[in-house]
């Protein structure tokens, strides 16, 4: 067999065994919001999954679906793969509603992620809007679990409404034990509701940072993160140093189907995480 042919079959083993979903089961689900719950899986008698922030893993509900769902846990912590899940459709209702005890399916972990250590030295800003905040949770966590080596670090983040706010708790614990400038706002509140209403990229020009040393990470709706990179662009940060998070349908997770191509890229493997350079000329386009 010639080195290409063993580097194809070699190729072709990788793949296969990424189309196979390994059996997990639901330890613990935690509700965070009225539509979404953060479940815990451990590995059946098997190896963790050990991941990087910003991956995502396809998610099985057997008889349900598969579903693309990033990994929302503490990278040290492999052993405990966490998703936190909007129930927004069949599938992802049906892993909402997995108690524990359930089996799951899952494949990966998939995808290229944030790559925060690259921030080291600089000040960094993430920007979340909904559930944009959990595929950044892991990144947070990383940061944390590291915080001396970076500069300034803010957290600016937008909820439909005060019940929608994730992550409640760990807000309250970055701000307090780890130096993190924590600012929240909502698009509407209640006569009671004391906090911000306004929109989340409106709070970029409000925190500190040094723009021309600042990795900003942002995850959210596309049309958010886009007018969070142009403010973070209007603030001087480089379009090289905003990273953003994008989400296209998914089906293989590896660069096979191309569910989820955007023009030259497919984001399952040149994604999610890409930075701004790349996609400011692409963000304006449907999916192909
Ligand atoms: C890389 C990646 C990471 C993701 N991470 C998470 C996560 O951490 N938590 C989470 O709750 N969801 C996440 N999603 C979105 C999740 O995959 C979709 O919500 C899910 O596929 C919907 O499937 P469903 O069968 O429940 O609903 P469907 O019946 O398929 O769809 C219900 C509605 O959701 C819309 N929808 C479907 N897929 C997407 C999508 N990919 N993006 C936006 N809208 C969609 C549909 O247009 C429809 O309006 C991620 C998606 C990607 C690509
Ligand atoms: S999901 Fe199949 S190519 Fe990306």
């Amino acid at each position: 067999m010639s080195t290409q042919d063993e580097v194809a079959t070699e190729r072709s083993r990788t793949v296969d065994s990424a189309m196979v979903p390994r059996q997990f089961v639901v330890t613990a689900s935690r509700r965070d919001t009225r539509d979404t719950r953060t479940l815990e899986l451990r590995a059946l008698g098997d190896e963790p999954l050990a991941f990087g922030s910003g991956q995502f893993t396809m998610l099985s509900a057997f008889g349900a679906g598969e579903v693309p769902i990033s990994i929302s846990g503490d990278p040290t912590r492999p052993e405990v793969l966490q998703h936190t899940i909007r129930d927004v459709g069949g599938a992802t209702r049906a892993l909402v509603a997995a108690s524990p005890g359930t089996m799951l399916g899952v494949r990966g972990p998939f995808g290229h992620g944030w790559q925060v250590a690259d921030g080291r030295g600089s000040d960094i800003v993430f920007v979340a809007g909904g559930i944009g905040l959990a595929p950044l949770r892991p990144a947070i966590l990383e940061v944390c679990a590291d915080r001396a080596s970076y500069g300034r670090v803010s957290l600016l983040y937008g909820a439909r409404t005060p019940e929608d706010i994730l992550f409640g708790p760990d807000l309250r614990v970055w701000a307090r034990d780890h130096d993190i400038d924590v600012e929240e706002t909502v698009d509407t509140g209640p006569h009671a509701w004391r906090g911000r209403v306004g929109l989340v990229t409106q709070l970029v020009a409000r925190v500190a940072f040094d723009a021309a040393h600042t990795l900003a990470l942002v995850c959210g709706p596309e049309v958010m993160m886009r007018y969070a990179a142009q403010a973070l662009i209007h603030c001087g940060v480089t379009a090289d140093r905003i990273r953003l998070s994008m989400e296209r349908n998914m089906k293989c997770g590896v660069g096979l189907c191309g569910h989820c191509q955007l023009r030259e890229l497919f984001l399952c493997v040149d994604g999610p995480v890409l930075s701004y350079d790349r996609l400011e000329p692409l963000m304006t386009r449907a999916e192909l």
